[in-house]
């Protein structure tokens, strides 16, 4: 049976300010959902609660039938919800194999010293299976292309297969070409079974990849559309309306 996370009446105040008000949704395996609004929408702040990494001020949020908001992003992790920042957080003087193992490192039980062939050769059979190509694994990842560092990025968020994976503008900074390559990832994930939230301003990629498209408007859900029903006319229009 496909997992599923559901949200219920999720709402978050920053002071006096209502970001988000009584957001319900519920989201299953094997589909990609966007998540689109103008600027302040409270995107962003949403796919942190379903992260962890914010508390709702109200609300539960369930993974299959357990409940798991309130705590923080190291739970949320364990249980298999993972998040892809917008400034993707890559450590960027440290080579590739650093970065996804960042804050996860292998070390022998005995002499506490770094195995760091072990988690190259995981890197390296991480990147094979996600489809990834990074000719020189060696560099610092600053020095890599954006596309490339954005798919490092979710490489780390797939070192431990989740159950959901958010992505906060996923291909906002990329040329073309390295859209098609962040697309083609999360196309794989999906088949994988994967529960994907995919927060973007790019609505040709939304629409070419997602299976529903949800707007938030001042903190509230305004509309919930299949992609398949839908156009960049009428989510132009639910944005802006
Ligand atoms: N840590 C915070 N403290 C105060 N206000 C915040 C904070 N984070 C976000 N906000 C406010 O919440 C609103 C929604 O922000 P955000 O979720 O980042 O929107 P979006 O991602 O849709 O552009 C904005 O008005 C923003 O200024
Ligand atoms: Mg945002």
């Amino acid at each position: 049976m496909s997992n599923s996370l559901t949200l219920e009446n999720i709402s978050r105040n920053f002071g006096a300010l209502k970001v988000l008000q009584d957001v319900a949704a519920q989201f299953t395996g094997g589909k990609i959902t966007a998540l689109v609004g103008d600027n302040g929408a409270g995107k962003s702040t949403l796919l942190k609660i379903m992260a962890g990494a914010l508390a709702p001020t109200s609300g539960t949020i369930k993974l299959n039938d357990e409940e798991i908001a309130g705590l923080n992003p190291a739970h949320h992790r364990a249980r298999g919800i993972e998040m892809v920042y917008q400034d993707l957080a890559l450590a960027k003087q440290h080579h590739v194999a650093a970065n996804i193992f960042l804050g996860r490192e292998i070390a022998c039980p005995l002499t506490g010293l770094l195995k760091t062939k072990e988690m190259r050769a995981q890197t390296e059979a991480l990147l094979e299976q996600t489809g990834i190509k990074i000719p020189q694994l060696d560099r610092p990842v600053g020095a890599l292309s954006g596309g490339q560092q954005q798919a490092i990025a979710i490489a780390r968020a797939l070192l431990v297969p989740p159950k959901v994976l958010l992505l906060d503008e996923p291909t906002a900074a990329l040329a073309a070409k390295e859209v098609d390559m962040v697309l083609d990832i999360l196309r794989q994930q999906r088949e994988k079974g994967l529960i994907i939230i995919l927060v973007s301003h790019r609505l040709n990629d939304v629409l070419a990849i997602s299976d529903n498209i949800i707007t938030l408007k001042h903190g509230r859900i305004f509309n919930d559309r299949k992609t398949a029903d839908t156009n960049l006319a009428e989510i132009v229009q639910d944005i802006v309306s």
